[in-house]
């Protein structure tokens, strides 16, 4: 069988870890390169008691042993770092898929270009969840018939973004939606221990409102999404896709 070879940024992290694990139990993946800052020399068989897994970790992605010719780089680190961890990808004509967050607009637009211009493809994509995808459809849908709205998203204390990409994104699309300014949706961001990742939002009318939630429990819930994204972003040419929904509903 054909294999995509995958190598992910951020494979000792809270979620890199969780979606490195599912992309080496899936069958039609291979998992060639795992990078961690402070884990370069470490391996990553050792690290997961896995015996049939050979690989050592890098501390940079210029320092994998063997890059592949044709791999997809999946991204879930902190901005700072794999903003250009990302160009020497897409420069190298790997596709892309990006979970981290907290990129400026000028960043995302840049690489977005780079995209285009090396004619990869690429995810970037805020929420790897179906539950954060499925809420942004209902919110979209509420939004025809209630004219106001706040988001509330809570995240573990050491989340480094605020407010959450998550957030940000459907901060967005109620904007779209509505034609106004982001600020005209107030998002409120709070960061606490035993959190994980939830998303509240709250419509109001005269008399009443209306909420819908949304809560991560455990990182696996991004890994499939993340799995289904490297098979898509892999056959794509020229193009991001930032609609997990693209990706979900590719059968
Ligand atoms: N899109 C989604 O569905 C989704 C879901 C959850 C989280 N996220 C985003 O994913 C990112 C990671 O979140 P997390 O909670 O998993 O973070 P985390 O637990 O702090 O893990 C960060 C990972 O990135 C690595 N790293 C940090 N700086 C690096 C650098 N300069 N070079 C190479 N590796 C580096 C860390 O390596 P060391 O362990 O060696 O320090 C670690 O493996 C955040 O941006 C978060 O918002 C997105």
């Amino acid at each position: 069988m054909d294999t995509i070879a995958v190598v992910v940024a951020g494979v000792t992290g809270r979620t890199g870890e969780a979606v490195a694990r599912a992309i080496h139990q899936t069958s039609d993946l291979r998992l060639v390169g795992a990078i961690a800052k402070n884990h370069g020399g470490e391996h990553l068989g050792a690290r997961w008691s896995d015996s049939g897994l050979d690989l050592a970790v890098t501390s940079t992605i210029d320092a994998l042993s063997a890059p592949p010719s044709d791999a997809v780089l999946v991204d879930f680190t902190e901005a700072e770092s794999a903003f250009g961890r990302l160009e020497w990808a897409i420069q190298r004509k790997w596709d892309v898929v990006v979970g981290t967050t907290g990129f400026s607009q000028e960043q995302s637009q840049y690489l977005a270009d780079l995209v285009e211009r090396h004619q990869v493809g690429a995810a970037f994509i805020a929420n790897f969840s179906i539950g954060a995808w499925f809420l942004e459809r209902v919110a979209i849908e509420a939004s025809q018939y209630f004219g106001q709205a706040e988001i509330v998203e809570e995240h573990h204390a050491a989340k480094r973004d605020r407010p959450s990409g998550t957030a940000r994104r459907m901060q967005e699309l109620l904007a779209q939606s509505w034609k106004r300014n982001l600020d005209d949706i107030p998002v409120h961001s709070i960061r606490l221990p035993g959190l994980v990742a939830h998303q509240t939002v709250i419509f109001g009318s005269d008399g009443q409102s209306l909420s819908f939630r949304h809560d991560v429990h455990d990182r696996s819930a991004y890994a499939q999404g993340v799995v289904q994204a490297v098979r898509k972003v892999h056959s794509l040419k020229g193009r991001v896709i930032n609609d997990l929904g693209e990706i979900l509903n590719d059968h």
